[in-house]
């Protein structure tokens, strides 16, 4: 098995990315040969400070060494320091059907956002088949947004190997289904763009206030509560085990039981989950070398094996 999963550095990374996509990427560097990158060429369709780019992309390289990310596992690379996936793209380009990208959600809900409608934004799932197919891998572990590209993915790949041979792996998406959609302190999906999110890395004082602002609904304290039409419910089951869900279901049905003791209890598990991670991020701060070093090596790996695919594609097509 080939994991190839990649994040954009456009923001501090969230609950919502931990368990949807860095979490299962993490645990699937057990089973297979894995490779995780920082989307940086992507992120350029939304950040446009150069000096906030190169800031966030060290910042992911840091947060996911701290989460647990294996250098000696993991091929960790910025995706900027393999070019040859460019290169790629554009032979994918020239196969891949407008109606196709004409189709993606995600371009659409970017565009509705106010977000620039740029050719390299429409384009964005052609570049991210070409992240996918570099290294010939076979899963691809993300949240549910991003299913409709690895799905893109899939049929430019078939397309691909009908037309010109069999270059490419056909990869298949891996989806949590119990995390597929983490909400945010508003309720709607938390991400960066909605301003909802519980950060990972983030200061301790700002991240209980946010827990403390998660919606609920009005009842009174002495109500019975229903645990699964509720935010904070939903966010506790992440971090819990079945007994400790099951006894504040419990609680939360009982009544005479407000919402304030469960957010207490949330915040107590978050901090307990993510401590051990922030004092290694902190660690690492004082190591960049060693930050840089193993982006270096991983890059090293990813680029042998695109140039390998991007050869048999460039043969495939006559330019070799
Ligand atoms: P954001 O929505 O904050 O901009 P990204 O789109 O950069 O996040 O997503 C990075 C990865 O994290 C993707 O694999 C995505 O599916 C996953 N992800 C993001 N938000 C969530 C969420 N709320 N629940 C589950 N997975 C998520
Ligand atoms: N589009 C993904 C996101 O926004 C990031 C990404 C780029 C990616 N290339 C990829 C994810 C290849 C998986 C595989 O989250």
């Amino acid at each position: 098995m080939r994991i190839l999963s990649g994040i954009q550095p456009s923001g501090k990374l969230h609950i919502g990315n931990y368990f949807g996509m860095m979490k299962p990427a993490l645990e699937l560097q057990e089973q297979g040969e894995a490779f995780l990158f920082i989307a940086d060429y992507h992120a350029l369709t939304s950040v446009r400070d150069a000096a906030a780019l190169r800031e966030m992309t060290m910042d992911v390289a840091l947060d996911f060494l701290a989460a647990g990310l294996d250098p000696n596992k993991t091929a960790f690379y910025r995706q900027s320091d393999v070019p040859e996936v460019q290169e790629l793209a554009w032979l994918l380009s020239v196969v891949t059907p407008m109606g196709l990208l004409e189709r993606c959600h995600s371009y659409k809900d970017k565009t509705a956002k106010g977000m620039p409608a740029t050719h390299g934004l429409f384009a964005y799932p052609v570049l991210m088949a070409a992240d996918i197919l570099s290294v010939q891998s076979t899963v691809v572990p993300v949240g549910r947004d991003q299913k409709q590209h690895v799905e893109v993915t899939r049929d430019i790949a078939t397309k691909f190997n009908n037309m010109y041979g069999e270059v490419f792996t056909i990869p298949e998406p891996s989806i949590r289904d119990s995390v597929a959609v983490v909400p945010g302190v508003d309720g709607q999906k938390m991400s960066k763009s909605y301003d909802n999110t519980l950060e990972i890395f983030g200061a301790t004082g700002p991240l209980k206030k946010r827990v403390m602002k998660i919606v609920t609904d009005s009842k009174e304290m002495e109500d019975p509560k229903d645990p699964e039409t509720c935010n904070v419910f939903a966010l506790y089951k992440l971090f819990a085990t079945e007994e400790e869900q099951a006894d504040l279901a419990a609680r939360y049905r009982a009544g005479n039981f407000g919402y304030g003791t469960a957010k207490k209890e949330l915040l107590a598990k978050i901090n307990e989950h993510f401590e051990p991670m922030r004092a290694k991020r902190a660690e690492l701060e004082n190591n960049m070398d060693f930050v840089k070093e193993v982006l270096a090596k991983g890059a090293e790996k990813a680029r042998a094996e695109t140039r390998r695919t991007l050869q048999a594609a460039r043969k495939a097509v006559g330019l070799e």
